[in-house]
């Protein structure tokens, strides 16, 4: 099992992606230099939308993993029968997610066994919706739990994150930054990727 990077990554999310054009979409973003791309699986039950099943997640990851990146599977499903261990045993990495009227204490033993613990700051379902500010203030308790744990658990945040906010996420604790719409809904992808990693890198005035 490869280790995540413990670098800070902004992660695209293809939920925002041509689906009909999938395989040429992330390979740019890929070109552009991600190396996490966010996958959510969405059940119709969970939350109302139905997205990828096993095949497609399957065909993507073999895409994402041959050059070298990694396949960052976000679960929206009900009946989750697979424990964090099972998951574990299969050969992946497993995180928990707290939505955004969770708090921190809801993690309990989970977070002692987590290799992700990523903290939604939109309500799960849809891409394209506005970033909930308060759902930073648990980022400082996350990262903490994550360093306590092991330096290599990832701190990730997931809904809204674009130029105007992706610093101030960086900034409260988070390392894995997914960005869907402002990645996917932007005229280049490529283009909005590196834009991204520049407002991470040189942030102003948020
Ligand atoms: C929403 C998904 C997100 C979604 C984020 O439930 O979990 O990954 O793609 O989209 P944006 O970045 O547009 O908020
Ligand atoms: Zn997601």
């Amino acid at each position: 099992m490869r280790d995540w990077p413990s670098t800070i990554e902004v992660a695209p999310s293809i939920l925002s992606a041509d689906f009909g054009r999938m395989r040429e979409q992330v390979t740019e973003v890929l070109d552009a230099g991600a190396r996490v791309i966010h996958i959510d699986v969405m059940d119709g039950h969970f939350v109302p939308v139905i997205t990828f099943g096993p095949k497609m997640v399957s065909d993507i990851s073999d895409l994402i993993h041959d050059r070298g990146g990694f396949a960052d599977v976000h679960l929206m499903i009900a009946h989750l029968h697979r424990t964090l261990h099972r998951i574990r045993e299969l050969g992946c990495r497993a995180g928990v997610t707290l939505n955004p009227a969770t708090p921190v204490s809801a993690l309990g033993e989970a977070a002692r066994y987590a290799d992700v613990l990523l903290c939604m700051s939109v309500n799960p379902g849809f891409g394209g919706q506005a970033f909930i500010p308060a759902t930073l203030d648990r980022l400082p308790r996350m990262r903490e739990l994550a360093d306590a744990r092991d330096e290599r658990v990832q701190v990730e945040v997931d809904g809204g994150v674009a130029t105007a906010t992706i610093a101030a996420v960086q900034r409260a604790g988070a390392n894995i930054l997914v960005a869907g719409s402002a990645v996917f809904s932007q005229p280049s992808p490529g283009d909005a990727f590196r834009a991204l990693g520049a407002a991470v890198a040189a942030p102003s005035g948020v």
